[in-house]
């Protein structure tokens, strides 16, 4: 067979391969085949020089245009693979994959929607520092310095000159914010404090609260035990009974507790009320007349009231979780619930 014979047969096969082949891989091997170091067109190109000189040159043109058809030819294939693949990669109409959302943690909700009730009945929202001076923190909210709230067990104090405390309740923002405020004012406390003491399924030593601060010119007993019964008819339904039992506190008098008979076994008795049938929701009085004088209000022509709550509390409550250590573990098996 003459070298133009040869060089005829191979070029067909070649297009005959690079034409039909099916995806990137089998034209590769097809060029491989024909163009490669030791492809068969390649090998004849290299016998040229053998070739007897008149015929030579117009061989070899005939060869190069040969190889370079060839060559373009398997070039537009591959495009053409590469194509037809990436639109296979891209399927507008395979469902995405749904993206991996974070969301809001059951306390945070709970604190959001305690403060879009208040704000609702026309509370201010006011924050406070959670280092804060004794002052604010007992002294002001007439807590004398032998109060067992004092005791070291209770409290975390800050190494230091001046004498700080991380706060053990929102109740020092009271007098913040009468440094700056005359009444009427309605506002509301939420934050985070700290007690010094051991955890267990209700106790952690970082907890939120959520203080409450009334004034004005006649405010009674009746205007805090109305407010406190909407707020917690409004957080957790109509079916909601509420009591309120004298109690202590420094910085109110007469000072009461509320409670709010049991969600979960409806006053019967449960493992959650301890068969009380009632849940302690939250401390609460009138401010005491030290305390308003503390505030430079004159108690002969205001009164008020205040409360304070756990919202920790609430927010166990309102979700049916059973520790509160599960609320701030992290824990995204636990998260991922609310
Ligand atoms: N500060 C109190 C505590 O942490 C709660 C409290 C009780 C707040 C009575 C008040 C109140 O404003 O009037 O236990």
């Amino acid at each position: 067979m003459s070298f133009e014979e040869q060089l005829n047969r191979i070029a067909d096969e070649a297009e005959k391969a690079f034409s039909s082949a099916t995806d990137g891989a089998s034209l590769v091997n097809a060029e491989k085949r024909f163009l490669g170091r030791k492809g068969s067109l390649t090998v004849l190109i290299k016998q040229l020089p053998g070739i007897p000189t008149a015929d030579r040159s117009r061989l070899g043109a005939i060869a190069n245009t040969k190889k370079q058809t060839l060559e373009s030819l398997a070039r537009k294939q591959q495009q053409k693979f590469a194509s037809t693949q990436s639109v296979r990669r891209f399927d507008p109409t395979i469902p995405g994959k749904p993206a991996r959302r974070g969301h809001i943690h059951p306390l945070t909700q709970t604190i959001r929607r305690i403060v879009e009730i208040f704000r609702t009945m026309g509370f201010e929202i006011v924050e406070g520092p959670e280092v804060e001076l004794e002052k604010y923190n007992f002294d002001l909210l007439n807590i004398p310095a032998d109060h067992p709230a004092r005791d070291l067990q209770d409290t975390f104090y800050i190494a230091g000159g001046e004498k700080r405390v991380l706060r053990t309740h929102t109740s020092p923002v009271q007098l913040r914010a009468m440094e700056t405020r005359r009444p009427p004012v309605r506002l509301i406390v939420p934050g985070r404090v700290y007690r010094h003491e051991a955890t267990d399924a209700s106790h952690e030593s970082a907890l939120f609260q959520c203080e409450g601060l009334v004034i004005d010119r006649g405010i009674k007993l009746t205007d805090l035990f109305g407010t406190i019964a909407a707020f917690l008819k409004t957080l957790f339904g109509a079916d909601v009974h509420t009591r309120a039992q004298a109690s202590y506190f420094p910085f109110v008098e007469p000072g009461a507790e509320i409670a709010m008979r049991c969600l979960i076994c409806r006053g019967k008795g449960c493992s959650v009320c301890k068969k009380t049938g009632w849940l302690e929701m939250m401390g609460c009085g009138m401010v005491h007349p030290t305390v308003l004088r503390n505030m430079k209000i004159d108690p002969k022509h205001f009164s008020g009231f205040a409360f304070g709550m756990g919202i920790d509390r609430l927010m166990m409550l309102k979700y049916g979780i059973p520790d509160v250590r599960l609320s701030q573990s992290g824990d995204p098996r636990f998260l991922k619930q609310f």
